[in-house]
């Protein structure tokens, strides 16, 4: 048993909250709200312990919520505090309080791996660097794009070896999540400089891989073109699917026409958050040029890293092999029977 705290309730704590409440290894302590606003009902409704700032207190039961505590006193109580605050704030937190306090950390893909404001010398991808974390007192689990880049990597690194001479990936994101309040702004806009192609070699040191990520105006999930090319002519198409065919977390899909059909399929089939939580290779789109495979999938952006971080957990937590970890994962999420489901749908 082992006592968790997840610390931010937004598009990310809410569903890391859903998941660790229903592990029964764990012994969920609840999620830190910081803003008085509908997500605090909803919380309670989950019968999670909502903790608060100290200074708060007052302001969430004035407004008639039965908050638990602060945030000092959930976290004083957890083995491991899953930090979800935005990009950034995990190294306040880690610096104010989980370091005084002696607690162990996951933090999220936002947060720094390198410079004044890393919180932590590992990015966790749970394909790739799983045993490592065996033990860490923090570590980063990567983003929902350098998860999924790790994803496919791996396999074809496994299949294919030292024949792949490089990697290039067009990275087209989401504007915001469906759940995100703000506006979709009509416009393209490029990263002066993804963070991904960094944070994915933290993990695979050796890939060529060059990353260009634009914003789209959407809000249903990302998508990447992955162009490997190879020394000599490429494998065939069906090399290529059957290296990814029993991956765990990995979809393999026809009939799908973009990233929407794929999200509100999810919503429809009742997937806890409409998350699928995996990568969707889109078979109709994979092309085979001489020496190039241009391998195009979905990344489902709010449900990829949740039982990333459950795998996490499990590696630091209770130092459990992966095969092991996978089940419990597989288990809890139900991913083999999602993938399924969905390439059923997808035919
Ligand atoms: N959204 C995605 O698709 C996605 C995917 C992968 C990784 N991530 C990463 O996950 C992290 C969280 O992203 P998000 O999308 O969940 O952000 P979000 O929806 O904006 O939620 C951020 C949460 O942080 C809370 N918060 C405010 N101050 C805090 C503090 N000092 N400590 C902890 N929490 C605090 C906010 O609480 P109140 O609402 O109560 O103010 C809010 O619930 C980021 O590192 C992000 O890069 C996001």
């Amino acid at each position: 048993m082992v006592k968790i705290f997840v610390n931010g309730y937004g598009n990310i704590g809410r569903r890391l909250a859903s998941a660790f409440s229903a592990d029964k290894e764990v012994q969920f302590i609840g999620v830190a709200k910081y803003t008085v606003d509908d997500r605090v009902k909803e919380a309670l409704e989950n019968r999670f312990g909502v903790y608060v700032p100290e200074p708060l207190l007052s302001k969430f039961k004035e407004q008639g919520y039965k908050v638990t505590g602060t945030i000092e006193e959930a976290i004083r109580q957890s083995d491991l505090v899953v930090d979800a605050a935005k990009e950034g704030g995990g190294f306040e937190n880690k610096r104010n309080l989980y370091e005084p306090m002696g607690k162990a950390a996951i933090f999220q893909g936002g947060e720094e791996r390198h410079g004044d404001h890393a919180v932590a010398d590992m990015i966790h991808n749970s394909r790739v660097n799983y045993s490592k974390a065996a033990g860490k007192t923090y570590v980063i689990q990567g983003s929902c794009n350098v998860s999924g880049m790790g994803r496919i990597m791996q396999p074809l690194i496994e299949n294919f070896g030292d024949k792949i001479k490089r990697y290039d990936v067009l990275l087209v994101r989401r504007w915001a999540d469906l759940e995100d309040s703000k506006e979709v702004k009509d416009s393209i806009e490029w990263d002066r400089n993804p963070h991904h192609q960094d944070d994915v070699k933290d993990f695979i040191p050796s890939a060529n891989l060059f990353v260009d990520a634009y914003k789209v105006p959407s809000r249903m999930m990302h998508l990447h073109q992955m162009t490997v090319r190879f020394a000599g002519s490429a494998p065939s198409k069906e090399e290529i699917l059957d290296a990814f065919d029993s991956e765990f977390g990995i979809a393999i899909l026809g009939s799908a026409k973009g990233t929407a059909d794929v999200r509100k399929k999810a919503i429809q089939l009742g997937f806890p958050h409409g998350d699928t939580g995996m990568v969707h290779i889109h078979r109709d789109v994979l092309r085979i040029q001489d020496d190039i495979v241009k391998i195009s999938y979905s990344d489902d952006q709010t449900g990829m890293v949740i039982p990333e971080n459950h795998m996490l957990m499990q590696s630091m937590v209770f130092k459990r092999p992966r095969q092991d970890a996978l089940k419990r994962t597989d288990n809890l999420f139900q991913m083999s029977k999602k993938k399924k489901v969905l390439e059923e749908e997808f035919k």
